[in-house]
């Protein structure tokens, strides 16, 4: 998502990837933040830095391996040492991320929470005091309707994410839907979490709480570093 300049996201990008150790495991996570720190990873590699990255989507395996990045699979790995992953709203009181704005938090999500260190790579744009951002939720096909409904219970409207190059919805990389659930503020992400988790057929939601180590904020001069 845009919001933030290519200069904001390539500042926390690079900042975040000098965190990046030879011989490490790191997780590359999605989106147009995220692909600036991949891009980094890629030219170290090129000047010799030895790591292996655990990819959290199609597009950012298909961009590690044109970054001359080797890949491998989590289940391949014993520990993934590092994963530097983008969001698309950061509460820093709260410890808490909304992501999945290109449908990749599910697996974004075991690759960021099973990281000995997770950061946070992020543009001004994207913090906020209270969490407010509409929470997308994977759901098996089968479960759009009885997911949403229990959206509803929750206090929130959910909205069935549609593709834009095809008539129809989004389909994840797992082969699931996903649900943009707007609940307004949220003021205790925590139970939300707790509450979307508990719907059967939600294979998993975008809120990441207590997840990230540190958020990596570009601005227009420099890198502002919240260790949480
Ligand atoms: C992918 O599903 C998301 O979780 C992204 O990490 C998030 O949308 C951030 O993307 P941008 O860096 O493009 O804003």
């Amino acid at each position: 998502t845009t919001g933030g300049t290519d200069a904001q996201k390539r500042r926390a990008a690079a900042a975040a990837v000098e965190a990046v150790e030879d011989g490490a495991v790191v997780g590359l996570g999605t989106g147009s933040t995220t692909a600036f720190a991949i891009r980094a990873i890629g030219d170290r590699v090129a000047d010799g830095l030895d790591v292996r990255g655990v990819p959290t989507s199609f597009a950012a395996r298909e961009l590690a391996r044109e970054c001359g990045i080797p890949v491998v699979d989590l289940d391949e790995v014993d520990a993934v040492d590092l994963a530097i992953d983008g969001a698309d709203q950061v509460a820093l009181a709260d410890s808490a991320l909304v992501k999945g704005g290109g449908a990749a938090h599910a697996r974004e999500k075991v690759v960021d929470a099973f990281a000995d260190r997770f950061l946070v790579v992020a543009d001004p744009s994207k913090i906020a005091e209270t969490l407010s951002h509409a929470v997308p939720v994977e759901v098996l096909p089968s479960a759009r309707t009885t997911v949403a409904a229990g959206v509803s219970d929750l206090g929130g409207e959910a909205t069935l994410r549609r593709a834009e190059r095809k008539d129809g919805p989004v389909v994840t990389d797992n082969g699931n839907l996903v649900l943009d659930c707007e609940f307004g503020a949220i003021p205790n992400p925590e139970s939300l979490a707790t509450d979307l988790a508990s719907l059967p057929g939600a294979v998993e939601h975008g809120l990441f709480v207590g997840l990230a180590d540190a958020v990596y904020v570009g601005t227009d001069d420099g890198v502002e570093v919240t260790e949480l």
